[in-house]
């Protein structure tokens, strides 16, 4: 079945492109030094230094070794889905730095949910090495959900990652008791198994 979301990219030859980039959003103050937009393809080289990098062992989702090709695929496939029942939105929020030329400083993603309602996303986030512990990603969090409301969102954290279970905590996540999950992480990322958390927040 066509996805919905991008019905609205297909150019005159008939072939799918990706829509225009979505409005951007300065954060509040004091991080208004950082501003959410969408996915380029001039981020794809720092897309595989940034996943090759400490994230290829903290991320389960990209692959290892991260290639051009594969963020080419992530631009195509998922950066710039759109969600009919909150315009203005996508599923890759790119965070960029103003000072620093807007480069790619992270990504906050909101995750359409297999099999679930049109209201139920899942959340993923990471950033640089050299932005983390700025408080930065409770900011963008708390932006992008505005962006959301009524909507049901999961996230999990690793056992381990005390800073993003902080960040959902931050956020008004919940953890659900019953939630904890062991997943299997993939052979070229180290392989062996992982227990993650699982956190809730109704917007
Ligand atoms: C997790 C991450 C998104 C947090 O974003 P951030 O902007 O750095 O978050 P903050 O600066 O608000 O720091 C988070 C909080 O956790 C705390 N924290 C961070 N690492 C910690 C650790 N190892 N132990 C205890 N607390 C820790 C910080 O002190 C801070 O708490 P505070 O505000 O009370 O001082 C960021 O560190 C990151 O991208 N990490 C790598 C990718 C990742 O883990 N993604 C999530 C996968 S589930």
């Amino acid at each position: 079945m066509t996805n919905p979301s991008t019905l609205e990219n297909t150019q005159i030859d008939g072939s799918l492109g990706p829509p225009e980039p979505i409005q951007e959003t300065t954060l509040p103050s004091p991080f208004d030094e950082y501003f959410l937009s969408s996915l380029a393809s001039s981020d794809f080289p720092r897309l595989v230094e940034l996943y090759n990098s400490d994230l290829a062992f903290i991320l389960f989702s990209p692959p290892y070794p991260y290639t051009l090709s594969d963020a080419q695929w992530f631009n195509d496939n998922c950066a710039h889905n759109r969600f009919p029942s909150y315009p203005g939105t996508q599923e890759a929020w790119v965070i960029r730095s103003k000072s620093h030329s807007g480069i790619l400083v992270g990504i906050c993603g909101t995750h359409p949910h297999p099999g679930k309602s049109e209201q139920h996303f899942r959340l993923g986030y990471f950033l640089a090495p050299e932005f983390r512990g700025k408080g930065i990603m409770p900011a963008v969090v708390t932006e992008v959900l505005r962006k959301f409301p009524g909507a049901l969102f999961e996230a999990e954290a690793e056992v381990g990652n005390l800073g993003s279970q902080k960040v959902l905590e931050k956020c008004g996540f919940q953890y659900v008791e019953d939630g904890d999950s062991e997943k299997s992480w993939p052979v070229s990322k180290g392989g062996g198994t992982r227990q993650f958390l699982k956190f809730v927040k109704q917007c």
